[in-house]
């Protein structure tokens, strides 16, 4: 057994329009690489942090050791590891940066312990990580990074997780504005309560997003990709929404949102064709007023964490 691997997480969509908390998918190329390295003492200790300012190396407040932390209380293990850490996630972007550092952690020191658990049993050591990091340990963002493709939480206590198919053809635009949107700020501005018809018509497009996927049904897909109940709210919050948003509806995407909490913006489409059209008519929105943004094309991550070299 190797004593230091290095590990691959991916970025994450969450939320992708409909399922607030409970719907994610995972980006290809776009995400955090670590390396982690088991010690000869009981410490959790953080290196270098490569790609990022203000992390913190504090082990009881990095979300890396904080979720290594919970998964060795679990077992009762006093194992030490050092992780180095290269962001390619901006903190704030709402492409999941905590959440691929919090799975990328406990994937590669479970490896290191010889896999004593499976990546869905992660999930929960992972989410620890979150909750560190945003005050509420969502698992929207490290299931899909954890195991890949689109996943949902049918609960949260117990932990109940599924993944489902979803079309080869289905493509992901995330367009960044370069302005920060801390998650828990995010999460505050939100009402704590949703009227019975939004809920209605909330659950209406969840459950036909989940079955528009499955069945490869791209109409159905389209008709459920809206949110009633934390769009409007949130999306105050990004420059230009509305404009950008639409902007990707005209050059053919299947429907966008917001990107987990914020500030990117997502757009789902039939093909990388159009995602590419989608992407320039989003991003041109932005350059026309001046605000710096990073766009990637992406299909959805079938994978999850990986070993790489
Ligand atoms: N579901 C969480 C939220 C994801 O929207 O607050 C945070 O990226």
């Amino acid at each position: 057994m190797s004593e230091k691997i290095r590990v691959f997480a991916p970025a994450t969509i969450a939320n992708v329009a409909c399922g607030f908390d409970i719907m994610g998918l995972a980006l290809e190329k776009v995400g955090d690489q670590l390396t982690i390295q088991k010690t000869d003492d009981e410490r959790l200790t953080i290196g270098s942090i490569i790609g990022a300012e203000n992390i913190p190396t504090d082990p009881t407040k990095n979300v890396c050791s904080v979720a290594i932390q919970a998964m060795l209380d679990h077992i009762g293990s006093k194992q030490g590891f050092h992780i180095d850490i290269s962001k390619n996630i901006s903190p704030g972007s709402g492409l999941g940066s905590s959440a691929s550092s919090s799975a990328g952690a406990v994937y590669g020191a479970n490896m290191l312990l010889g896999k004593p658990f499976t990546k869905k049993e992660l999930v929960q050591f992972a989410m620890e990580g979150e909750k560190a990091a945003s005050e509420k340990a969502h698992a929207d963002n490290v299931a899909p990074s954890l195991l890949g493709g689109f996943t949902v939480i049918r609960s949260y206590d117990p932990l109940d997780i599924f993944s489902v198919h979803y079309p080869e053809e289905l493509i992901a635009t995330v367009v960044f504005p370069a302005v920060e949107v801390k998650t828990a700020d995010a999460k505050k501005i939100l009402k704590p309560e949703v009227a019975l018809s939004d809920a209605i018509a909330q659950w209406g497009n969840v459950s036909a997003l989940t079955a528009g996927l499955i069945t490869e049904d791209f109409g159905l897909i389209e008709r459920s990709l809206q949110d009633v109940i934390v769009e409007p709210v949130r999306s105050i919050l990004i420059p230009c929404y509305q404009e950008m948003k639409q902007a990707g509806m005209d050059a053919g995407a299947l429907g966008g949102n917001i990107s987990g909490s914020g500030p990117s913006v997502f757009a789902l489409s039939k093909g990388k064709e159009t995602a590419e059209k989608v992407g320039q008519a989003m991003s041109a929105v932005l350059a026309k007023n001046g605000i710096a943004y990073e766009l990637f094309i992406s299909k959805i991550n079938p994978v999850g964490c990986e070993i790489i070299n």
